[in-house]
């Protein structure tokens, strides 16, 4: 009974699809997309060979996982529509933002949940993907990080760090984004035109983070490496510093922290 139902063939959805298809954790005809809307369903069936529908219920009968990954505002459509027909074998894995295992349960009350927070980097299989499973869930959970080590790499954490975690992981993607357009402008103040001054900013921050990821150093070493004293990189990050960056980057996170505890 190895077979996987994703409800939600959307933006992630297609991610996890596009990992899952490609490993041999599940055949791809034992990979079920359910999704409203034909095109997506059309997408997924022509491009990894998965099976499609638009129901749910028949969609989940002799599968053992079910990936929800819904918007926040549907999820609660979708178990009500489920909490009559899962049966207790059946594991759920959440992929939606802000919604704890214990509400999940409080509306389908029988099943394991397990709660994943990946981010968009799962379209090119980067993603840094969070995970959380109740203690007796350790056998489910070695599974799931599987799963998702197919879209990139995997943490598992406590629940109770899941909401900083979508911060620090998702969210984080836009704030280096950010970061990389301002390094562009000012390539283009220096003199660059906008593609080349993208090309040499992207290329070094990629560069930056596999330093550190392997390496397995903090970023001071790799910084200390091309700080030459007196030079223009220290004047520079010095400047940077004088400003306010690192203040404000951790000021912003904490803004983006203080406001997912208030949105449900
Ligand atoms: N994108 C990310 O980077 C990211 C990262 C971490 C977590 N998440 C979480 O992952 C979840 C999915 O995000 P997403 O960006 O993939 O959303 P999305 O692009 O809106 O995809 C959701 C899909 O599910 C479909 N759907 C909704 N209700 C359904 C139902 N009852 N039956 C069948 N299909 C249904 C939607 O169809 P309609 O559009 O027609 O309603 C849509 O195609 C969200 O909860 C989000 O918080 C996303």
């Amino acid at each position: 009974m190895n077979k996987i139902t994703i409800i939600g063939g959307g933006n992630l959805g297609k991610s996890i699809i596009y990992g899952l298809a490609n490993s041999d954790l599940f055949e791809a005809k034992n990979i079920t997309v359910v999704d409203k809307s034909k095109h997506n369903l059309e997408e997924v069936a022509e491009k990894f060979g998965v099976s499609t529908s638009q129901d749910i219920v028949t969609s989940i009968k002799q599968v053992k996982w079910v990936i929800l990954c819904v918007q926040p505002r549907q999820l609660n459509a979708v178990l009500q529509e489920i909490t009559d027909i899962v049966t207790n074998d059946q594991i759920l894995i959440s992929t939606v933002t802000g919604t704890s295992m214990a509400e999940i349960n409080e509306v389908v009350p029988n099943n394991t949940v397990i709660r994943v927070m990946p981010n968009t980097g799962a379209a090119k299989r980067l993603s840094m993907t969070c995970i959380s499973a109740s203690e007796d869930a350790r056998e489910e959970l070695d599974f799931v990080e599987k799963m998702f080590n197919t879209i990139g790499k995997t943490l598992v954490i406590e629940e109770r760090l899941m909401q900083a975690a979508t911060v620090l992981g998702a969210s984080g993607i836009a704030f280096f984004l950010r970061f990389l357009r301002a390094m562009i402008q000012g390539g283009i103040q220096m003199g660059f035109h906008p593609h080349e001054a993208q090309i040499i900013a992207v290329q070094t921050a990629i560069g930056a983070a596999t330093l550190v990821a392997e390496n397995d150093t903090h970023p001071e070493r790799e910084i200390d490496k091309v700080t030459t004293p007196q030079g223009c990189t220290i004047e520079g990050l010095n400047e940077m510093e004088h400003q306010g960056l690192s203040s404000s980057v951790i000021k912003g996170v904490m803004a983006s922290y203080e406001k997912i505890n208030t949105i449900k």
